[in-house]
């Protein structure tokens, strides 16, 4: 009876498996009922139709293999990179020639076009179109392009950063056959960048669809601030402490691989790497700091800001340091929740979506630099412990005899050594409460399949805006 007539399919993608099987299983007559079933929940008949009658494409159900691409643009302050990601159905990474992504680079960043919005969007062309040859003609229609712009851009002034992305989009919608959304082109801010950190790296160890109590947290150290996030349970979220009008709330919702989480976010500006150099500088303005390794005698310049930076006579020691980092990081800070972690911010209730904690960014690089792990790992177990140790060792060191004890350390970082590794124990253990023995990983890259892929926002961007697209995907059937 259905010999010789198309029978075309409008249904979720994870259906077909369903479809497939009672297929295979119960021979063909069982697939026209299932067929039958299944077509008076199809949403769009019309449509139905009219692919029936123009598409003249005809796939046999095996090779339809339903894959997705995103294409993510990385906007730093030195440079933009592309990132191209190839998934398939069930969400996991495909390779993209022998990688598993696509990627190129191109510099200045946009913000060196500061006044010249139209040249920041052209300076993106040859990475449109790299990404665009890599994506299948015919998926464009169906592969996100999204833009995020970190803090090269934040820094501008005025109207300069938002004239440059509105260049940026009007490019995208000139030139590009991707899928191009309204919001295609943004600033990312640090919540942002943390949760899709958190979407990266528990992708990346193959936490993400599990119960939000087998996920793991990320804590990223970046230059300007520091990002802690970890998934919380409903309870938790429900409860949650409201934030001043203005400021990102503490609960972000994400709903990926079929799963819904409640993450816990939060970005400590002023907390980044750099920037806490700059806090403890403030603290003693016009006097020696204890931090700063015996010999040094400089300035130190942040956010336009410049300090001068010598040590005491007596030189600097672990301890002075110590309490100074602990008075400039305010542990002590009033707290108005249940619990704090510092500066009057709550602490998400530390539950077990925070048991197994990854550490990034500078976490990663100080500790490669100062010889932690073997230099060459993409990532490390080590433990909070680790850091003061190292801490106390470079404490006691004149600025030339680090320059040989830490040759992966540039010269521009060893003066404060001390400093930011007696902050990153500080920061993890009286701020963030974690056991000084407790073991955490420090990552920059997470071996993945037998690739390795970096602990980065763009990949958790993709995630999301993959998981964000409309769930219907077509297929025909020959019979
Ligand atoms: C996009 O196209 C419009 C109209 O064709 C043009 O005015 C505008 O300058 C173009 N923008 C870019 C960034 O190419
Ligand atoms: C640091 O150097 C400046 C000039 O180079 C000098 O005036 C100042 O006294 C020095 N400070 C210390 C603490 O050695
Ligand atoms: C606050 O912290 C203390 C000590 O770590 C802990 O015993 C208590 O359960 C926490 N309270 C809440 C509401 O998280």
């Amino acid at each position: 009876m259905l010999t010789k007539s198309y029978i075309v399919l409008y249904i979720h993608a994870d259906s077909v498996l369903v479809v497939q099987s009672y297929f295979l299983r119960m021979g063909f007559s069982s697939l026209i009922s299932v067929l039958l079933l299944l077509l008076p929940a199809l949403s769009s008949s019309q449509y139905l139709g009219n692919i029936l009658l123009t598409n003249r494409k005809i796939f046999p159900i095996q090779e339809e293999a339903v894959t997705s691409y995103a294409v993510i643009i990385d906007a730093g302050s030195t440079g933009s990179r592309v990132h191209v990601f190839h998934f398939d159905q069930s969400l996991d990474l495909l390779r993209i020639g022998n990688d598993l992504e696509f990627s190129g680079k191109v510099t200045p960043g946009l913000s060196s076009y500061a006044d010249v919005p139209k040249k920041a969007a052209e300076s993106l062309i040859p990475l449109l179109d790299a990404a665009e040859n890599v994506v299948p003609e015919d998926l464009h229609p169906k592969t996100p392009l999204k833009l995020g712009a970190t803090a090269g851009l934040r820094l501008l002034e005025g109207d300069a950063a938002e004239n440059i992305l509105q260049a940026v989009r009007d490019m995208f919608k000139n030139r590009s056959t991707l899928n191009v959304q309204a919001d295609a082109a943004t600033i990312i801010d640090g919540t942002q960048e943390g949760s899709y950190l958190w979407l990266t790296v528990n992708y990346l160890v193959g936490k993400l669809g599990k119960k939000f109590s087998k996920t793991v947290g990320v804590v990223d150290l970046g230059g300007g601030s520091v990002q802690m996030t970890y998934a919380v349970s409903r309870n938790t979220a429900k409860n949650a402490p409201k934030v001043p009008d203005g400021e990102d709330p503490y609960i972000k919702k994400m709903s990926v691989k079929g799963k819904k989480y409640d993450l816990y976010v939060h970005s400590y500006l002023r907390f980044g790497r750099e920037a806490f150099r700059a806090e403890t500088l403030k603290v003693t303005y016009g006097s020696a700091n204890p931090c700063i390794l015996a010999g040094f005698n400089g300035t130190y310049t942040y956010s336009g800001a410049e300090y001068e930076v010598y040590p005491p006579i007596s030189g600097p020691s672990y301890e002075a340091c110590r309490e100074l980092v602990l008075e400039t990081l305010k542990v002590n800070e009033p707290c108005s929740h249940p619990n704090c972690t510092f500066g009057g911010i709550w602490d998400g209730g530390r539950g077990s979506g925070q048991k197994t904690i990854y550490a990034t960014s500078s976490f990663f690089y100080l500790s490669q630099d100062v010889g932690m792990f073997d230099a060459k790992a993409p990532n490390a177990r080590v433990r909070p412990a680790d850091f003061e140790s190292a801490a106390k060792k470079s404490c006691g060191l004149t600025f030339e005899d680090a320059k040989t004890a830490y040759p992966l350390l540039s010269n521009a970082r060893i003066p404060y050594v001390c400093l930011d590794l007696t902050y990153m124990y500080s920061l993890l253990v009286n701020g963030f409460g974690l056991e000084p023995l407790q073991e955490i990983t420090v990552a920059n890259k997470i071996l993945y399949e037998d690739a390795l892929v970096e602990t980065a926002w763009p990949l958790g961007t993709a995630i999301e805006a993959i998981s964000a697209l409309p769930k219907f995907e077509r297929f025909m059937y020959f019979m």
